[in-house]
């Protein structure tokens, strides 16, 4: 047992999650990581059981310390970062959930999120929240769960029941849960309840009226790097202070030491976020994209981003494991991929959760087009990646649009960068070079970085900026015409997916 310190991230993320353990030079000394169920109770629902995360939470701490052979008193800080807007609403007093998790990807308040645009739509609170009415955000699924579940709405009122997303579920556990749990969010987190005003990072006192959510259940909002409590829970990081929260695509954005305006990196895991560093002013959008905060350490002046995110990436790649069995392994989808030249003509949207950026358009569903008698598994499967790639670009374009940066390069992280077949197709598509760092858990790196800082363990964004090194750089070899006819068809495929929810589609 050695005396040296070290920080621990807890990544709660959509299927698993993860607990890793970094060094001062930022280098992952150990990691343990367990799945959790994804529940689909109807199309469209997806939910996660927040009592099995917590109990995955406090089991993957334990492997990370076991592994690296340390205990929790070598422990510097404790940071966490999480699946963005998933939301909880539980009981203060016995701790126990009303209802499932709804998670990000759930698209069960469409009517809610039409209902509260009324004659306005879309756009009635963008101005103040960054965000459009989307059921992607966490305050409809608040108003869902008091709409629907027995008794909560009461429950509410009298002040038992408290909301939070994963974060402050995880850190209300962690410092001590009935007995004193701290009820609290980070900025970057609020930002994405359609409940927080951008600028006085405070809540909407009007915009929860129209939600019908009582003021009494949201937690309190803090900066990202500050110390928020201490663990507590029996045997688990006991006196540790909790001092960085982020939401997942933040702390990535942090990582990747996207420290001034016009850096922008690009996540690739179940889903695909590019985040941009806009600076300390919040920048509107008109092209598509969402304002949101990228990070505020403790006292310092917030920092904001523009976001494009993008539903469905790594989780086609799942779908096609799970629901089509095309292979036991998401890595195998580059091997099938690689057994043809090309798409064959066919181009795969994503549209399961709906289309999130640039389109927001929660009436979109799924669709293979450009199908004949050619096309064959191999093809199927390059059109996945590509559909990756096609949407990066639609998003990048937007991106350069609102910030007027052209990017010089893209850095990239997450769990489809290990696709080489894909990062040489995004290069291609987006003619710039697509760099990937040494640490590509840059989600769990960026909020210990944010935990670390704030106790004095790194000294602040410069420690970052030296730590990142540069893996693989991928360099674009397309010619333009093709590149050009190649997203043409993909844009007009996007257009087949419009419109397809009526009334009656289930
Ligand atoms: N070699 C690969 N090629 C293509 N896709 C891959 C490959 N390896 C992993 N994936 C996909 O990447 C995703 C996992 O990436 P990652 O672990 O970064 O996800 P994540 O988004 O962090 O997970 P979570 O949502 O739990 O946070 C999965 O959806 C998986 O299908
Ligand atoms: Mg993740």
């Amino acid at each position: 047992m050695t005396d040296q310190k070290y920080v621990l991230a807890v990544d709660q993320g959509t299927t698993s999650t993860r607990a890793i353990i970094f060094d001062h030079a930022g280098t992952v000394v150990s990691v343990g990581q367990k799945e959790h169920e994804q529940i689909f109770p109807r199309a469209g629902w997806v939910e996660h059981d927040p009592m099995e995360v917590w109990t995955n939470v406090r089991e993957v701490v334990a492997t990370a310390l076991s592994k690296a052979e340390l205990n929790s008193t070598n422990l510097a800080a404790v940071g966490i970062t999480n699946q963005r807007e998933t939301t909880v609403v539980w009981d203060k007093n016995t701790g126990e959930p009303v209802y499932n998790a709804i998670v990000w990807q759930d698209t069960r308040t469409a009517k809610i999120v039409e209902e509260l645009g009324g004659e306005v739509g879309q756009d009635k609170y963008k101005d103040r929240v960054g965000l459009p009415l989307a059921t992607y955000f966490c305050g409809p699924k608040v108003k869902w769960i008091l709409d629907n579940v027995e008794g909560a709405r009461e429950r509410a009122e009298a002040g038992d029941l408290i909301m939070g997303t994963m974060d402050t579920w995880v850190l209300w556990n962690m410092t001590g849960g009935v007995e004193g749990g701290v009820h609290v969010t980070d900025v970057t987190n609020a930002s994405r309840t359609l409940l927080m005003d951008l600028k006085t990072l405070s809540w909407a006192e009007d915009i929860c009226a129209d939600m019908t959510i009582p003021m009494s259940m949201l937690p309190e909002i803090k900066s990202s790097a500050e110390v928020y409590g201490y663990g507590r829970q029996q045997g688990m990081l006991v006196g540790i202070p909790i001092s960085g929260i982020l939401g997942d695509q933040q702390a990535a954005t942090f990582g990747q030491a996207c420290f001034e305006p016009g850096m922008a990196k690009n996540t690739y895991g179940t889903g695909n976020f590019m985040l941009m560093n806009t600076g300390t002013e919040p920048v509107p959008s008109k092209n598509g994209l969402l304002t949101t905060l990228c990070y505020k350490i403790g006292d310092q002046a917030p920092v904001y981003a523009l976001e494009g995110s993008i539903a469905v990436t790594g989780s086609l790649v799942q779908w096609l494991r799970d629901n089509l069995r095309m292979f036991d392994s998401a890595p195998e989808v580059e091997q099938l991929a690689q057994t043809v030249e090309d798409n064959g003509g066919a181009y795969f949207v994503p549209a399961f959760s709906g289309l999130f950026a640039p389109y927001w358009k929660s009436d979109a569903r799924g669709a293979i087009v450009g199908l004949t008698r050619f096309v064959n598994r191999g093809h199927i499967a390059r059109a996945v990646l590509e559909a990756t790639a096609f949407q990066t670009r639609e998003v990048l374009d937007a991106m350069e649009a609102d910030s007027g940066v052209k990017l010089a390069e893209l850095k990239v992280d997450g769990g489809m960068t290990a696709n080489e077949l894909l990062m040489q197709f995004q290069a291609d598509q987006l003619d710039v070079d697509v760099v990937r760092p040494v640490v590509a858990e840059t989600t769990a790196l960026g909020a210990a970085y944010a935990a670390g800082i704030a106790v004095g363990f790194w000294s602040g964004e410069q420690d970052v900026i030296d730590n990142w090194a540069e893996d693989k750089r991928w360099t674009p070899k397309m010619d333009a015409d093709e590149r050009d006819r190649q997203y043409r068809l993909w844009k007009k495929a996007v257009t087949r997916t419009f419109e397809w929810v009526d009334d009656d589609v289930r």
